[in-house]
């Protein structure tokens, strides 16, 4: 099975690209550098050059705050950029996996968002995935999307690093502890897309649509925060434990608004992929910090 791969430097990308091999299949690996999403015609010629037979896509805008003064440029990333691979694909008659967000729901409910819950975007970042997701799903009938959330891993900028970063410089953080939401460790992204992959080389279709899809069980940025360095000084990346101190969102003003309430509630996913099924963000951050120890011996 050959992947066209989009995204590759990032979080999830890099995980896709490294446990791709266990599972067999050949990624065409790109990224901005080599492929622009954006650019419709380069990747008519970069599929026609080697000819894939499914196209994941794990480019995206990422930058939340940055995308509500670069509105123009995360739309065109996030929604036309997922259009056009999802044309391509369905111009080759492929099916398209593709990521979307937590960001798309409001974040002022009080129990976890289904699959079919009103989306309402706060800010430009969910505004253009949400438009991505239905221009993905309006431009190729095989396509399936997990909506994800928090996600951290080894590679690329997140908030574990950030938190191992401070924990080593500071005696004390503050970190926001009124916004309840599910970290996702970009493997577990990873191995579920290269499972739905697996699953499709198989049975020559998937249940198309759209997944929520992130880790157990639903915690803070402080509990979050707190386990972070719980984890990171027994493993010996942290020589104190510093304290954690809770905040409240208004103190600690950003220029995209986050969602405070932004469970999503995975049930479908894991009813109609009891195989696959969901795995815990503990688990996703053990496996991260110990390979970050690793590489500090
Ligand atoms: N990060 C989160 O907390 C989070 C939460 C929920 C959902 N998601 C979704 O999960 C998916 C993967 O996220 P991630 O955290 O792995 O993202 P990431 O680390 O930011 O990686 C995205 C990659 O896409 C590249 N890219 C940007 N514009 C591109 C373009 N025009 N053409 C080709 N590639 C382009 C980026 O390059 P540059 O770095 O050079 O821009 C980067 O290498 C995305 O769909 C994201 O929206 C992420």
């Amino acid at each position: 099975m050959r992947i066209l791969l989009t995204g590759c430097d990032g979080q999830v990308g890099c995980e896709i690209s490294r446990k791709a091999p266990g599972y067999g299949f050949d990624v065409i690996a790109t990224d901005i550098g080599n492929l622009d999403i954006t650019d419709i015609d380069a990747i008519r010629r970069l599929q026609g050059k080697h000819q894939a037979e499914i196209f994941i896509n794990a480019a995206a805008y990422t930058a939340v705050d940055k995308a509500e003064s670069e509105q123009q440029l995360a739309h065109d990333v996030n929604a036309l950029g997922a259009k056009n691979l999802a044309t391509v694909a369905r111009e080759c008659n492929l099916p398209i996996l593709h990521i979307s967000t937590d960001y798309i729901f409001s974040g002022n409910a009080s129990t976890p968002y289904k699959d079919d819950s009103e989306p309402d975007p706060q800010g430009v970042y969910g505004v253009t995935k949400l438009a991505g997701e239905r221009l993905v799903a309006q431009s190729n009938a095989r396509h399936l999307t997990l909506r994800t959330s928090w996600v951290f891993g080894i590679d690329g900028q997140n908030f574990v690093k950030t938190m191992l970063r401070l924990g080593s410089e500071k005696d004390e953080v503050s970190v926001v502890a009124d916004q309840f939401g599910s970290p996702t460790y970009a493997g577990h992204i990873a191995t579920a897309l290269l499972r739905l992959t697996e699953q499709y080389q198989q049975q020559g279709d998937l249940p198309w649509g759209n997944y929520n899809f992130c880790d157990n069980d639903t915690t803070t940025w402080h509990l979050f925060a707190t386990e972070i360095m719980r984890m990171g000084q027994a493993q010996g990346l942290l020589t104190k434990l510093p304290v954690v101190h809770p905040i409240r969102t208004e103190d600690y003003p950003t220029p995209a608004t986050r969602p405070l309430y932004s469970v999503l509630d995975c049930s479908l996913f894991e009813q109609t992929f009891p195989d696959i099924g969901i795995s815990s963000w503990e688990s996703g951050l053990r496996e991260m910090i110990g390979v970050l120890a690793g590489e500090e011996k």
